[in-house]
């Protein structure tokens, strides 16, 4: 008798329990995932710039790049500056000039315009003169002013990476990017 009021006890403490449980767990729903509010929220304080999505609008992102894109610009607008000079394209047909160029170790005398290069101009002839890059940036092409003077006093650069002033003032040239400007004996193969 005593043992089945004890069990009986046992039993609805138990039952107790277990609705007690399942009515704790019913009345406190699992939290929404609150990330996607977050992001928006994020998003809208970031400013509205000119990049296409996805990057507009993009968290931290769009801001940052618009800076790095201004600054670019900038550096670019100051080298062009700086590279601002002589292009040979910019000559028009009707001041195209040409110059008697002696080109010494090949011993002929040619007609060069200054819309084109020394190399390029010897090579027509069928020369076979030295070149690497072709754009000013070694100095595999170099010739020399034959009497040693002031090259810019006979040519102009159209890209000079490689010569430093002192050279081309003792006669230097890249011939790969040197047009003419006045008559002149020319040196092939010669570098400082
Ligand atoms: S070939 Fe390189 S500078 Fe002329």
């Amino acid at each position: 008798m005593v043992n089945t009021l004890g069990l009986a006890i046992g039993l609805g403490a138990a039952l107790t329990f277990v609705v007690l449980h399942f009515a704790k767990g019913a009345s406190n729903p699992a939290p929404e995932d609150i990330a996607a509010d977050v992001l928006e929220q994020r998003a809208a304080t970031v400013p509205e710039t000119d990049f296409p999505e996805p990057y507009n609008r993009s968290i931290g992102g769009g801001g940052g790049a618009g800076a790095v894109a201004g600054g670019a610009e900038g550096e670019l607008e100051d080298s062009e500056e700086e590279d601002e000079g002589f292009d040979p394209d910019d000559i028009a047909d009707d001041e195209v000039e040409y110059y008697e160029i002696e080109f010494v170790n090949e011993g002929e005398t040619i007609e060069v315009a200054n819309n084109e290069t020394l190399l390029d101009a010897g090579e027509d002839e069928g020369w076979d003169l030295p070149y690497a890059c072709r754009q000013g940036q070694c100095v595999s092409c170099g010739g020399r002013v034959a009497s040693g003077e002031d090259a810019s006093e006979y040519i102009r650069h159209s890209n000079n990476e490689s010569l430093g002033d002192s050279e081309i003032e003792e006669g230097y040239m890249l011939t790969c990017t040197a047009h003419p400007t006045a008559e002149f004996s020319l040196e092939t193969n010669e570098t400082p």
